[in-house]
Order: structure tokens, then C-alpha cells, then sequence
């Protein structure tokens, strides 16, 4: 069975674009399918911010192809589990839909792991650091998902 994963941030430049790369590297594309959206339209048609293509590439990982889109009702019909980055994003999500099987497909990236942190910060006006930071928070909540679903395809 395949598996549809969205990853959501604010811009879907910074964060998102970083999770959706990092968990295709986990994962077979054959069984999982992972895209990224944003909850806001200023960046639509962009590619990702430099500095998470540049530690993203530190990593061996090329997300420079990713182009920002806006998360849309539709999605949740599409994507089977729907990943905020932080809780303004989550609450901006279920906003759309009074559907309870849709609001249980969306969770925060971070409840996957078992730091103390439960969102991911948002890097975009702060220094490189912060992508370094926030790249080992979603590979380590990446880690997580990837050993569920792909135990999922083995059972
Ligand atoms: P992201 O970061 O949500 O991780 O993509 C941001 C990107 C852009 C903006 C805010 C956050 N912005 O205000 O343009």
C-alpha cells in the first residue's frame, strides 16, 4: 500500500521543502509519496529558500527543484498523513475542514520523536545556525516516520 505524506510550514520555503527531501531520502518512492505546501501564498512558484538548499546539499540531499505551493482543501483528500511544522500551522490546517477522519490525518512532525520540542522554529529571519538546528530536528522526526512506514510495507 502506498502512503501519502504532505509536509506543511508557513512559506513552504524554509521547513517543509527540507522534510519533504529529507523523507523521500528515507523512503522508496514506489511506497511512499511525499510533497510539501504552505499554509501562506507569498512565496507561490519559488524555489526553497538558499540556505535550506545549502544545508540540505551539506547532507548530500537536493531539494533546488521543489517549487512552493499553498496548501489547499483538497489536500486533504490527497495525502494520507498531513505533517505541521508548528502549532500556528497545525490550527491553520484544521481550520479547513470540520471533517474528524481529515483533522486525524494532520499531526505535528516533532510528536514523532521524542525531544521536548514540540514544533519545529521558524529559521526564515534568523542566522545559517537556525537551518543546521532545524535540519537535525526534521531528519530526526524523518527517521521516525521512515522506520514506521517502511515496517508498514514489511508487514
Ligand atoms: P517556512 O519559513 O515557513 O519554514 O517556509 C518562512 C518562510 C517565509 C516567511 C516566513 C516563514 N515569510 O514571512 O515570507
Amino acid at each position: 500500500m502506498q502512503t501519502k505524506v504532505l509536509m506543511v510550514c508557513l512559506g513552504n520555503i524554509c521547513r517543509s521543502p527540507l522534510a519533504e527531501g529529507i523523507l523521500k531520502s528515507k523512503t522508496d518512492p514506489q511506497n511512499v509519496i511525499v510533497d510539501s505546501a504552505g499554509t501562506a501564498g507569498y512565496h507561490i512558484g519559488n524555489n526553497p529558500d538558499l540556505r535550506s538548499i545549502a544545508v540540505a546539499k551539506k547532507y548530500g540531499i537536493d531539494i533546488s527543484d521543489q517549487r512552493c505551493r499553498k496548501f489547499s482543501y483538497s489536500d486533504f483528500k490527497q495525502f494520507d498523513l498531513i505533517y505541521a511544522m508548528d502549532l500556528s500551522n497545525y490550527h491553520d490546517i484544521v481550520a479547513l475542514t470540520n471533517d474528524k477522519a481529515e483533522i486525524k490525518k494532520v499531526k505535528l512532525l516533532l510528536e514523532e520523536t521524542n525531544t521536548s520540542l514540540n514544533e519545529v522554529p521558524d529559521p526564515y529571519y534568523g542566522g545559517s545556525d537556525g537551518f543546521e538546528q532545524i535540519y537535525d530536528l526534521i531528519d530526526n522526526a524523518c527517521d521516525m516516520i521512515a522506520k514506521k512506514l517502511n515496517s508498514q510495507q514489511h508487514s
